[in-house]
Protein backbone atom coordinates (compact mmCIF):
# COMPACT_ATOMS: atom_id res chain seq x y z
CA UNK A 1 0.00 0.00 0.00
CA UNK A 2 0.92 3.37 -1.11
CA UNK A 3 2.59 5.44 2.10
CA UNK A 4 1.98 8.68 0.55
CA UNK A 5 -0.81 11.07 1.14
CA UNK A 6 -4.61 9.98 -0.10
CA UNK A 7 -5.47 11.19 -3.49
CA UNK A 8 -9.05 10.16 -5.04
CA UNK A 9 -10.03 12.35 -8.27
CA UNK A 10 -12.97 11.50 -9.65
CA UNK A 11 -14.75 12.31 -13.40
CA UNK A 12 -18.69 13.14 -14.01
CA UNK A 13 -20.36 9.47 -14.23
CA UNK A 14 -21.13 9.93 -18.42
CA UNK A 15 -25.00 9.23 -19.41
CA UNK A 16 -25.35 6.40 -21.46
CA UNK A 17 -28.28 7.90 -23.94
CA UNK A 18 -25.35 8.25 -26.77
CA UNK A 19 -21.65 7.03 -27.14
CA UNK A 20 -18.90 9.50 -25.96
CA UNK A 21 -17.34 12.54 -27.77
CA UNK A 22 -13.91 14.23 -27.74
CA UNK A 23 -15.75 16.14 -24.41
CA UNK A 24 -16.17 13.48 -22.04
CA UNK A 25 -12.70 12.07 -23.13
CA UNK A 26 -11.63 15.64 -22.82
CA UNK A 27 -12.36 15.32 -18.94
CA UNK A 28 -11.01 11.75 -18.44
CA UNK A 29 -7.66 12.28 -19.68
CA UNK A 30 -7.50 15.10 -17.35
CA UNK A 31 -8.15 13.31 -14.63
CA UNK A 32 -5.68 10.23 -15.65
CA UNK A 33 -2.98 12.84 -16.04
CA UNK A 34 -3.30 14.11 -12.37
CA UNK A 35 -4.17 10.50 -11.23
CA UNK A 36 -0.76 8.82 -12.86
CA UNK A 37 1.03 12.08 -11.74
CA UNK A 38 0.30 11.34 -7.67
CA UNK A 39 0.47 7.86 -8.00
CA UNK A 40 4.01 8.02 -9.36
CA UNK A 41 4.53 10.50 -7.15
CA UNK A 42 3.78 7.80 -4.47
CA UNK A 43 0.37 8.89 -3.47
CA UNK A 44 -2.43 6.56 -2.44
CA UNK A 45 -4.28 7.10 -5.60
CA UNK A 46 -7.73 5.89 -6.45
CA UNK A 47 -9.38 7.63 -9.56
CA UNK A 48 -13.10 6.95 -10.00
CA UNK A 49 -14.80 7.64 -13.00
CA UNK A 50 -18.51 5.53 -14.79
CA UNK A 51 -21.91 5.94 -15.75
CA UNK A 52 -25.39 7.73 -15.44
CA UNK A 53 -28.27 5.48 -16.71
CA UNK A 54 -30.89 6.15 -15.09
CA UNK A 55 -33.81 8.52 -15.20
CA UNK A 56 -36.19 9.62 -18.29
CA UNK A 57 -33.57 10.54 -20.85
CA UNK A 58 -31.99 6.70 -20.60
CA UNK A 59 -35.55 5.48 -20.23
CA UNK A 60 -36.80 7.44 -23.56
CA UNK A 61 -33.44 6.52 -25.41
CA UNK A 62 -33.93 2.72 -24.57
CA UNK A 63 -38.30 2.85 -25.27
CA UNK A 64 -37.02 4.30 -28.68
CA UNK A 65 -34.80 1.62 -29.63
CA UNK A 66 -37.20 -1.18 -28.55
CA UNK A 67 -34.92 -2.24 -25.56
CA UNK A 68 -35.48 -2.28 -21.89
CA UNK A 69 -33.35 0.52 -20.36
CA UNK A 70 -30.68 -1.76 -18.31
CA UNK A 71 -30.39 -3.98 -21.33
CA UNK A 72 -29.48 -0.08 -23.22
CA UNK A 73 -27.28 1.09 -20.20
CA UNK A 74 -25.32 -2.35 -20.32
CA UNK A 75 -25.23 -2.44 -24.25
CA UNK A 76 -23.60 0.97 -24.53
CA UNK A 77 -21.43 0.78 -21.89
CA UNK A 78 -19.78 -2.58 -23.00
CA UNK A 79 -19.80 -1.34 -26.66
CA UNK A 80 -18.77 2.37 -26.20
CA UNK A 81 -17.54 3.76 -22.30
CA UNK A 82 -15.61 1.00 -21.16
CA UNK A 83 -13.99 0.91 -24.74
CA UNK A 84 -13.73 4.91 -24.85
CA UNK A 85 -11.38 4.13 -21.78
CA UNK A 86 -8.92 1.72 -23.68
CA UNK A 87 -9.12 4.21 -26.87
CA UNK A 88 -7.44 6.85 -24.55
CA UNK A 89 -5.48 4.66 -22.21
CA UNK A 90 -7.24 5.81 -19.09
CA UNK A 91 -5.54 3.59 -15.99
CA UNK A 92 -9.00 4.14 -13.82
CA UNK A 93 -9.10 2.36 -10.54
CA UNK A 94 -12.93 1.53 -10.88
CA UNK A 95 -15.40 2.08 -12.44
CA UNK A 96 -19.54 2.76 -11.17
CA UNK A 97 -22.65 2.28 -12.68
CA UNK A 98 -25.69 3.92 -11.28
CA UNK A 99 -27.14 0.74 -11.49
CA UNK A 100 -24.99 -1.49 -9.58
CA UNK A 101 -26.28 -2.72 -6.52
CA UNK A 102 -23.73 -1.31 -4.26
CA UNK A 103 -24.21 1.77 -5.56
CA UNK A 104 -28.79 1.39 -4.96
CA UNK A 105 -28.05 0.25 -1.30
CA UNK A 106 -26.01 3.08 -0.58
CA UNK A 107 -28.13 5.45 -2.18
CA UNK A 108 -31.02 4.18 -0.19
CA UNK A 109 -28.94 4.50 2.88
CA UNK A 110 -28.42 8.26 2.27
CA UNK A 111 -31.54 9.04 1.71
CA UNK A 112 -33.29 6.95 4.74
CA UNK A 113 -30.66 8.98 6.67
CA UNK A 114 -31.35 12.49 5.40
CA UNK A 115 -35.64 11.91 5.49
CA UNK A 116 -34.63 10.11 9.37
CA UNK A 117 -32.75 13.93 10.13
CA UNK A 118 -35.85 15.67 8.52
CA UNK A 119 -33.86 17.06 5.71
CA UNK A 120 -36.22 15.64 3.70
CA UNK A 121 -40.53 16.49 3.35
CA UNK A 122 -43.36 15.70 0.89
CA UNK A 123 -44.77 18.38 -1.19
CA UNK A 124 -46.17 19.40 -4.83
CA UNK A 125 -43.72 20.39 -7.84
CA UNK A 126 -45.09 22.67 -10.32
CA UNK A 127 -42.63 23.83 -13.14
CA UNK A 128 -40.69 23.66 -15.80
CA UNK A 129 -38.29 20.30 -16.66
CA UNK A 130 -35.72 19.39 -19.68
CA UNK A 131 -35.20 16.10 -19.80
CA UNK A 132 -32.15 16.89 -21.89
CA UNK A 133 -30.51 18.65 -18.73
CA UNK A 134 -32.62 15.96 -16.54
CA UNK A 135 -33.32 19.59 -14.64
CA UNK A 136 -35.93 21.55 -12.92
CA UNK A 137 -36.10 24.85 -14.97
CA UNK A 138 -36.93 28.60 -13.94
CA UNK A 139 -38.31 30.57 -16.59
CA UNK A 140 -34.81 32.57 -16.79
CA UNK A 141 -33.28 29.05 -18.34
CA UNK A 142 -35.57 28.92 -21.27
CA UNK A 143 -36.75 31.08 -24.44
CA UNK A 144 -39.90 31.79 -26.30
CA UNK A 145 -38.67 30.34 -29.88
CA UNK A 146 -40.78 31.84 -32.91
CA UNK A 147 -39.83 30.30 -36.20
CA UNK A 148 -39.22 26.80 -36.97
CA UNK A 149 -40.65 23.27 -35.18
CA UNK A 150 -41.19 24.47 -32.01
CA UNK A 151 -42.47 28.16 -32.52
CA UNK A 152 -44.46 29.36 -29.46
CA UNK A 153 -42.99 26.76 -27.22
CA UNK A 154 -40.56 27.64 -24.57
CA UNK A 155 -36.96 25.51 -24.74
CA UNK A 156 -34.33 25.01 -22.58
CA UNK A 157 -31.43 27.18 -23.78
CA UNK A 158 -29.12 24.25 -23.67
CA UNK A 159 -30.39 21.46 -26.12
CA UNK A 160 -33.23 24.42 -28.15
CA UNK A 161 -36.20 21.47 -27.20
CA UNK A 162 -39.56 22.08 -25.24
CA UNK A 163 -39.68 21.71 -21.83
CA UNK A 164 -41.96 19.79 -20.07
CA UNK A 165 -44.37 21.10 -17.62
CA UNK A 166 -44.72 18.94 -14.21
CA UNK A 167 -46.98 18.46 -11.71
CA UNK A 168 -46.13 15.79 -9.11
CA UNK A 169 -46.43 15.19 -5.65
CA UNK A 170 -42.55 14.85 -4.75
CA UNK A 171 -39.99 14.85 -1.88
CA UNK A 172 -37.97 17.69 -1.51
CA UNK A 173 -34.60 18.32 0.11
CA UNK A 174 -34.43 21.38 2.46
CA UNK A 175 -31.50 23.10 0.56
CA UNK A 176 -32.41 26.46 0.91
CA UNK A 177 -31.07 25.12 4.63
CA UNK A 178 -27.46 25.82 3.45
CA UNK A 179 -27.65 28.88 1.53
CA UNK A 180 -25.27 30.71 4.73
CA UNK A 181 -23.04 27.78 5.41
CA UNK A 182 -22.60 27.15 1.15
CA UNK A 183 -21.14 30.84 1.17
CA UNK A 184 -19.26 29.85 4.16
CA UNK A 185 -17.39 27.76 2.50
CA UNK A 186 -16.93 29.55 -0.94
CA UNK A 187 -15.33 32.57 0.97
CA UNK A 188 -13.76 30.34 3.58
CA UNK A 189 -11.97 28.08 1.05
CA UNK A 190 -11.29 30.03 -2.64
CA UNK A 191 -9.84 26.84 -3.42
CA UNK A 192 -13.53 24.63 -3.12
CA UNK A 193 -14.76 25.87 -6.31
CA UNK A 194 -12.14 26.82 -9.40
CA UNK A 195 -11.43 28.31 -11.33
CA UNK A 196 -12.53 31.73 -10.49
CA UNK A 197 -14.73 32.46 -13.39
CA UNK A 198 -16.67 29.59 -12.35
CA UNK A 199 -16.50 30.03 -8.93
CA UNK A 200 -18.08 33.61 -9.66
CA UNK A 201 -20.51 32.18 -11.14
CA UNK A 202 -21.72 29.85 -8.23
CA UNK A 203 -21.12 32.44 -5.65
CA UNK A 204 -23.36 35.12 -7.49
CA UNK A 205 -25.88 31.95 -8.13
CA UNK A 206 -25.98 31.17 -4.50
CA UNK A 207 -26.48 34.85 -3.12
CA UNK A 208 -29.56 35.24 -4.93
CA UNK A 209 -31.22 32.69 -2.95
CA UNK A 210 -31.63 28.75 -3.15
CA UNK A 211 -35.15 27.10 -2.91
CA UNK A 212 -35.36 23.17 -1.84
CA UNK A 213 -35.12 20.72 -4.16
CA UNK A 214 -37.41 18.10 -5.66
CA UNK A 215 -35.69 14.95 -5.32
CA UNK A 216 -38.22 12.69 -6.27
CA UNK A 217 -40.61 11.76 -9.53
CA UNK A 218 -43.43 9.62 -9.56
CA UNK A 219 -44.15 9.45 -13.05
CA UNK A 220 -41.86 6.61 -14.55
CA UNK A 221 -40.02 4.16 -12.04
CA UNK A 222 -36.23 3.82 -14.26
CA UNK A 223 -34.45 4.55 -11.01
CA UNK A 224 -33.77 3.88 -7.60
CA UNK A 225 -37.00 3.47 -5.36
CA UNK A 226 -37.55 5.71 -2.02
CA UNK A 227 -36.90 3.84 0.79
CA UNK A 228 -39.89 5.14 1.86
CA UNK A 229 -42.15 5.32 -0.65
CA UNK A 230 -41.90 2.47 -3.27
CA UNK A 231 -44.20 5.13 -5.93
CA UNK A 232 -41.35 7.70 -6.29
CA UNK A 233 -37.82 7.16 -7.99
CA UNK A 234 -35.20 9.23 -6.88
CA UNK A 235 -34.50 12.34 -9.07
CA UNK A 236 -31.65 11.27 -11.72
CA UNK A 237 -28.91 13.83 -10.16
CA UNK A 238 -29.47 13.71 -6.90
CA UNK A 239 -28.78 9.66 -7.04
CA UNK A 240 -26.04 10.77 -9.72
CA UNK A 241 -24.10 12.90 -7.01
CA UNK A 242 -24.16 10.18 -4.34
CA UNK A 243 -21.71 7.96 -6.89
CA UNK A 244 -18.52 9.63 -5.33
CA UNK A 245 -19.46 8.09 -2.29
CA UNK A 246 -21.04 5.04 -2.79
CA UNK A 247 -18.34 4.27 -5.17
CA UNK A 248 -15.95 4.09 -2.17
CA UNK A 249 -18.14 1.77 0.50
CA UNK A 250 -20.16 4.91 1.57
CA UNK A 251 -22.57 3.25 4.38
CA UNK A 252 -20.72 0.26 3.96
CA UNK A 253 -17.07 0.02 4.27
CA UNK A 254 -16.48 3.14 6.70
CA UNK A 255 -12.32 1.83 6.53
CA UNK A 256 -12.43 2.40 2.87
CA UNK A 257 -14.30 5.79 3.28
CA UNK A 258 -12.02 7.64 5.55
CA UNK A 259 -9.56 6.54 3.45
CA UNK A 260 -10.22 8.26 0.36
CA UNK A 261 -12.99 10.86 0.80
CA UNK A 262 -12.98 13.25 0.29
CA UNK A 263 -12.27 13.92 -3.49
CA UNK A 264 -11.04 16.06 -6.13
CA UNK A 265 -13.93 16.39 -8.63
CA UNK A 266 -13.45 17.60 -12.68
CA UNK A 267 -16.49 18.57 -14.23
CA UNK A 268 -17.51 20.25 -17.43
CA UNK A 269 -18.48 24.14 -16.36
CA UNK A 270 -22.05 22.90 -17.89
CA UNK A 271 -22.14 20.77 -14.78
CA UNK A 272 -20.37 22.71 -11.92
CA UNK A 273 -23.39 24.38 -10.48
CA UNK A 274 -24.69 20.48 -9.39
CA UNK A 275 -21.54 19.87 -7.93
CA UNK A 276 -20.57 22.81 -6.02
CA UNK A 277 -24.02 24.07 -4.60
CA UNK A 278 -26.55 20.55 -4.49
CA UNK A 279 -23.58 18.29 -3.98
CA UNK A 280 -22.07 20.02 -0.71
CA UNK A 281 -25.24 20.84 0.30
CA UNK A 282 -26.20 17.00 0.28
CA UNK A 283 -22.93 16.32 2.03
CA UNK A 284 -23.75 18.74 4.87
CA UNK A 285 -26.94 17.68 5.26
CA UNK A 286 -25.20 14.03 6.07
CA UNK A 287 -22.52 15.65 7.94
CA UNK A 288 -19.99 14.86 5.65
CA UNK A 289 -16.93 16.67 4.72
CA UNK A 290 -17.46 18.14 0.88
CA UNK A 291 -15.52 17.72 -2.04
CA UNK A 292 -11.76 18.47 -1.52
CA UNK A 293 -11.96 20.53 -4.75
CA UNK A 294 -14.46 20.67 -7.82
CA UNK A 295 -12.91 22.08 -10.80
CA UNK A 296 -15.15 23.19 -13.55
CA UNK A 297 -13.15 22.92 -17.00
CA UNK A 298 -13.71 24.79 -20.12
CA UNK A 299 -15.97 23.51 -23.26
CA UNK A 300 -14.03 21.87 -26.15
CA UNK A 301 -15.51 23.93 -28.99
CA UNK A 302 -16.63 23.21 -32.38
CA UNK A 303 -17.05 25.73 -34.85
CA UNK A 304 -17.73 28.26 -32.37
CA UNK A 305 -20.27 25.62 -30.70
CA UNK A 306 -19.80 23.71 -27.32
CA UNK A 307 -19.08 20.38 -28.92
CA UNK A 308 -22.26 18.23 -28.52
CA UNK A 309 -23.79 14.74 -29.50
CA UNK A 310 -27.51 16.30 -29.61
CA UNK A 311 -26.07 19.24 -32.11
CA UNK A 312 -24.32 16.88 -34.44
CA UNK A 313 -20.62 18.05 -33.84
CA UNK A 314 -19.84 15.56 -31.53
CA UNK A 315 -16.53 14.12 -32.85
CA UNK A 316 -15.76 10.45 -31.68
CA UNK A 317 -12.10 9.62 -29.95
CA UNK A 318 -11.09 7.11 -31.93
CA UNK A 319 -11.04 9.57 -35.34
CA UNK A 320 -8.31 11.22 -33.50
CA UNK A 321 -6.47 8.13 -31.92
CA UNK A 322 -6.89 5.67 -34.77
CA UNK A 323 -4.12 8.33 -37.04
CA UNK A 324 -2.59 10.33 -33.94
CA UNK A 325 -2.54 7.20 -31.10
CA UNK A 326 -3.34 8.10 -27.84
CA UNK A 327 -0.24 9.53 -26.35
CA UNK A 328 -0.89 12.58 -28.79
CA UNK A 329 -4.52 12.58 -28.00
CA UNK A 330 -3.67 13.74 -24.36
CA UNK A 331 -0.69 15.68 -25.12
CA UNK A 332 -2.56 17.52 -27.52
CA UNK A 333 -5.67 18.63 -25.72
CA UNK A 334 -3.92 19.09 -21.99
CA UNK A 335 -1.03 21.24 -24.00
CA UNK A 336 -2.99 23.37 -26.53
CA UNK A 337 -5.81 24.54 -24.34
CA UNK A 338 -5.36 26.24 -20.92
CA UNK A 339 -6.67 23.97 -17.94
CA UNK A 340 -10.12 25.93 -17.29
CA UNK A 341 -10.87 27.67 -20.00
CA UNK A 342 -12.83 27.03 -23.24
CA UNK A 343 -10.69 25.82 -26.60
CA UNK A 344 -11.27 25.08 -30.11
CA UNK A 345 -10.52 21.90 -31.98
CA UNK A 346 -8.84 21.98 -35.55
CA UNK A 347 -7.57 19.16 -37.09
CA UNK A 348 -5.07 21.93 -38.56
CA UNK A 349 -3.72 22.89 -35.47
CA UNK A 350 -3.35 19.03 -34.41
CA UNK A 351 -1.64 18.30 -37.10
CA UNK A 352 0.70 20.90 -36.58
CA UNK A 353 1.46 20.27 -32.69
CA UNK A 354 2.30 16.44 -33.88
CA UNK A 355 4.76 17.46 -36.27
CA UNK A 356 6.37 20.07 -34.69
CA UNK A 357 6.32 19.29 -30.70
CA UNK A 358 5.95 15.69 -30.94
CA UNK A 359 7.74 14.45 -34.04
CA UNK A 360 10.26 17.56 -34.58
CA UNK A 361 10.92 18.37 -30.66
CA UNK A 362 10.08 15.18 -28.25
CA UNK A 363 10.82 12.57 -30.36
CA UNK A 364 13.54 13.59 -32.19
CA UNK A 365 15.38 14.54 -29.38
CA UNK A 366 15.14 10.89 -28.13
CA UNK A 367 15.85 9.34 -31.42
CA UNK A 368 19.15 11.45 -31.90
CA UNK A 369 20.43 10.70 -27.98
CA UNK A 370 19.71 7.06 -28.21
CA UNK A 371 21.55 6.65 -31.85
CA UNK A 372 24.49 8.83 -30.72
CA UNK A 373 24.97 6.59 -27.22
CA UNK A 374 24.45 3.32 -29.71
CA UNK A 375 26.67 4.81 -32.47
CA UNK A 376 29.54 6.64 -30.50
CA UNK A 377 29.75 4.26 -27.55
CA UNK A 378 28.53 0.56 -28.62
CA UNK A 379 25.70 1.09 -26.69
CA UNK A 380 26.82 2.02 -23.40
CA UNK A 381 26.39 4.99 -21.17
CA UNK A 382 29.51 6.67 -20.51
CA UNK A 383 30.86 8.34 -17.17
CA UNK A 384 30.61 12.01 -17.71
CA UNK A 385 33.63 14.05 -17.09
CA UNK A 386 33.37 17.46 -14.67
CA UNK A 387 30.38 19.56 -16.34
CA UNK A 388 31.37 22.96 -17.91
CA UNK A 389 28.64 25.59 -17.66
CA UNK A 390 26.78 24.03 -20.50
CA UNK A 391 25.89 21.32 -18.70
CA UNK A 392 25.30 22.52 -15.80
CA UNK A 393 22.74 24.70 -17.30
CA UNK A 394 20.77 21.66 -18.01
CA UNK A 395 21.01 20.35 -14.71
CA UNK A 396 19.12 22.95 -13.15
CA UNK A 397 16.87 23.62 -16.16
CA UNK A 398 15.77 19.60 -15.23
CA UNK A 399 15.70 20.17 -11.58
CA UNK A 400 13.39 23.79 -12.40
CA UNK A 401 11.30 22.00 -14.26
CA UNK A 402 10.56 19.20 -12.08
CA UNK A 403 9.98 21.57 -9.06
CA UNK A 404 7.68 24.01 -11.55
CA UNK A 405 6.05 21.03 -12.55
CA UNK A 406 4.59 19.61 -10.00
CA UNK A 407 3.84 22.72 -8.15
CA UNK A 408 1.57 23.19 -11.68
CA UNK A 409 0.09 20.21 -10.74
CA UNK A 410 -1.14 21.09 -7.30
CA UNK A 411 -2.92 24.09 -8.75
CA UNK A 412 -4.50 21.66 -11.90
CA UNK A 413 -3.04 23.74 -13.90
CA UNK A 414 -2.18 20.79 -16.28
CA UNK A 415 -0.80 22.98 -19.03
CA UNK A 416 1.53 24.68 -17.10
CA UNK A 417 2.88 21.65 -15.62
CA UNK A 418 3.40 20.55 -19.54
CA UNK A 419 5.29 23.92 -20.66
CA UNK A 420 7.57 23.65 -17.69
CA UNK A 421 8.30 20.20 -18.40
CA UNK A 422 8.86 21.23 -22.53
CA UNK A 423 11.74 23.66 -21.13
CA UNK A 424 13.42 20.48 -20.93
CA UNK A 425 13.12 19.15 -24.67
CA UNK A 426 14.05 22.65 -25.83
CA UNK A 427 16.75 23.04 -23.87
CA UNK A 428 18.15 19.87 -24.75
CA UNK A 429 17.63 20.33 -28.44
CA UNK A 430 19.53 23.45 -28.13
CA UNK A 431 22.19 22.00 -25.91
CA UNK A 432 23.26 19.43 -28.67
CA UNK A 433 22.72 21.82 -31.42
CA UNK A 434 25.44 23.85 -29.75
CA UNK A 435 27.57 20.94 -28.78
CA UNK A 436 27.62 19.08 -31.51
CA UNK A 437 28.63 16.03 -30.73
CA UNK A 438 28.75 14.51 -34.00
CA UNK A 439 32.10 17.17 -34.46
CA UNK A 440 33.38 15.91 -30.90
CA UNK A 441 33.08 12.33 -31.95
CA UNK A 442 35.54 12.67 -34.71
CA UNK A 443 38.68 13.49 -32.60
CA UNK A 444 40.37 11.42 -29.67
CA UNK A 445 41.31 14.72 -28.19
CA UNK A 446 37.57 15.57 -27.81
CA UNK A 447 35.75 12.05 -26.84
CA UNK A 448 35.61 12.83 -23.27
CA UNK A 449 33.87 16.30 -23.43
CA UNK A 450 31.50 14.14 -26.15
CA UNK A 451 31.01 11.25 -23.31
CA UNK A 452 29.78 14.23 -20.89
CA UNK A 453 27.18 15.55 -23.50
CA UNK A 454 25.73 12.47 -24.05
CA UNK A 455 25.91 11.65 -20.46
CA UNK A 456 23.98 14.94 -19.55
CA UNK A 457 21.79 14.81 -22.75
CA UNK A 458 20.43 10.92 -21.63
CA UNK A 459 20.06 12.53 -17.40
CA UNK A 460 17.93 15.19 -19.67
CA UNK A 461 16.02 12.15 -21.39
CA UNK A 462 15.50 10.30 -18.20
CA UNK A 463 13.92 13.19 -16.95
CA UNK A 464 12.21 13.57 -19.42
CA UNK A 465 10.83 10.04 -19.48
CA UNK A 466 9.29 10.22 -15.84
CA UNK A 467 8.16 14.06 -16.19
CA UNK A 468 6.04 13.10 -19.38
CA UNK A 469 5.14 9.92 -18.68
CA UNK A 470 1.50 10.60 -16.89
CA UNK A 471 0.87 12.65 -20.19
CA UNK A 472 1.89 9.70 -22.99
CA UNK A 473 2.55 6.80 -20.70
CA UNK A 474 3.47 4.49 -23.78
CA UNK A 475 5.97 6.86 -25.65
CA UNK A 476 7.72 7.23 -22.14
CA UNK A 477 7.82 3.54 -21.74
CA UNK A 478 9.67 2.77 -24.79
CA UNK A 479 12.02 5.24 -24.05
CA UNK A 480 12.55 4.70 -20.27
CA UNK A 481 13.43 0.63 -21.90
CA UNK A 482 15.90 1.97 -24.62
CA UNK A 483 17.67 4.05 -21.51
CA UNK A 484 18.14 0.70 -20.06
CA UNK A 485 16.45 1.97 -17.18
CA UNK A 486 15.50 -1.10 -15.98
CA UNK A 487 17.86 -3.26 -16.47
CA UNK A 488 19.26 -3.70 -13.08
CA UNK A 489 22.80 -1.83 -13.11
CA UNK A 490 23.46 -1.26 -9.92
CA UNK A 491 20.84 1.29 -8.65
CA UNK A 492 17.85 1.87 -10.66
CA UNK A 493 16.64 5.56 -11.15
CA UNK A 494 14.16 6.21 -10.02
CA UNK A 495 10.44 6.30 -11.52
CA UNK A 496 9.22 8.45 -8.84
CA UNK A 497 7.97 11.45 -10.18
CA UNK A 498 9.15 13.75 -7.18
CA UNK A 499 12.48 12.69 -7.91
CA UNK A 500 12.86 13.41 -11.57
CA UNK A 501 14.78 16.74 -10.76
CA UNK A 502 18.10 14.59 -9.05
CA UNK A 503 21.03 14.51 -11.10
CA UNK A 504 22.58 11.97 -12.28
CA UNK A 505 20.24 8.73 -11.65
CA UNK A 506 21.32 6.71 -15.02
CA UNK A 507 24.32 4.66 -13.91
CA UNK A 508 26.95 5.18 -16.30
CA UNK A 509 27.45 1.34 -18.01
CA UNK A 510 23.98 1.17 -18.31
CA UNK A 511 23.11 -0.64 -21.62
CA UNK A 512 20.96 1.78 -24.68
CA UNK A 513 18.55 -0.15 -26.98
CA UNK A 514 16.74 0.48 -30.03
CA UNK A 515 14.67 3.20 -30.31
CA UNK A 516 11.82 3.30 -33.13
CA UNK A 517 10.61 6.35 -34.16
CA UNK A 518 8.21 7.69 -31.09
CA UNK A 519 6.24 9.99 -33.18
CA UNK A 520 5.92 8.48 -36.92
CA UNK A 521 5.28 10.69 -39.44
CA UNK A 522 1.76 10.55 -39.65
CA UNK A 523 1.92 9.67 -43.98
CA UNK A 524 4.23 6.84 -42.77
CA UNK A 525 2.29 5.69 -40.07
CA UNK A 526 -0.51 5.16 -41.95
CA UNK A 527 1.08 3.40 -45.17
CA UNK A 528 2.20 1.32 -42.23
CA UNK A 529 -1.00 1.33 -40.56
CA UNK A 530 1.22 1.35 -37.20
CA UNK A 531 -0.39 4.67 -35.35
O1 LIG B 1 -23.83 15.72 -17.32
N1 LIG B 1 -16.24 20.06 -23.77
O2 LIG B 1 -23.30 13.65 -18.18
P1 LIG B 1 -22.88 14.00 -19.68
C1 LIG B 1 -15.69 19.63 -22.63
N2 LIG B 1 -24.50 12.43 -16.25
N3 LIG B 1 -16.23 18.67 -21.86
C2 LIG B 1 -17.38 18.12 -22.27
C3 LIG B 1 -18.01 18.51 -23.47
C4 LIG B 1 -17.39 19.54 -24.24
N4 LIG B 1 -17.89 19.97 -25.38
N5 LIG B 1 -19.13 17.78 -23.62
C5 LIG B 1 -19.19 16.95 -22.55
C6 LIG B 1 -23.79 14.51 -17.25
N6 LIG B 1 -18.12 17.14 -21.74
C7 LIG B 1 -24.22 13.81 -15.98
C8 LIG B 1 -23.13 13.96 -14.95
S1 LIG B 1 -22.09 13.53 -12.53
C9 LIG B 1 -22.72 13.07 -11.05
C10 LIG B 1 -23.43 13.35 -13.63
C11 LIG B 1 -17.84 16.42 -20.50
O3 LIG B 1 -22.77 12.68 -20.36
C12 LIG B 1 -17.75 17.36 -19.30
O4 LIG B 1 -17.06 16.70 -18.27
O5 LIG B 1 -23.78 15.02 -20.26
C13 LIG B 1 -19.20 17.51 -18.94
O6 LIG B 1 -19.40 18.02 -17.65
C14 LIG B 1 -19.66 16.07 -19.06
O7 LIG B 1 -18.93 15.58 -20.21
C15 LIG B 1 -21.14 15.91 -19.25
O8 LIG B 1 -21.41 14.57 -19.51
MG1 LIG C 1 -24.69 16.72 -21.11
Amino acid sequence: MPSGESFFIATPIFYVNDVPHIGHAYTEVAADVLARWHRQGGDDTWLLTGTDEHGQKILRTAVANGVEPKQWADRLVESAWKPLLETIDIANDDFIRTTDERHESAVRIFLQKLYDDGFIYSGEYEGYYCVGCEEYKQLDDLELTEVGDYAGQLVCRIHSRPVEILKEKNYFFRMSQFEEQLLELYAARPDFVQPESVRNEIVQFVRQGLSDLSISRSSFDWGIKIPWDETHVVYVWFEALLNYITAIGYGVDDEQFARRWPAVQLVGKDIARFHAVIWPAMLMAAGLPVPHRVFGHGWLLVGGEKMSKSKLTGIAPNQITDTFGSDAFRYYFLRAITFGQDGSFSWEDLSARYQAELANGFGNLASRVVAMVNRYEGGTLPEPGAPDEADLAIQAVVAKAAADADAAIERLAIHEAIAAIWTIVDELNGYITEQEPWVLAKDDATRPRLRTVLYTASEGLRALAVLLSPVMPKATAKLWTALGAEAGLGALPSNDIRDAGTWGQLPPGSQFGALDALFPRIDEAAESGAA
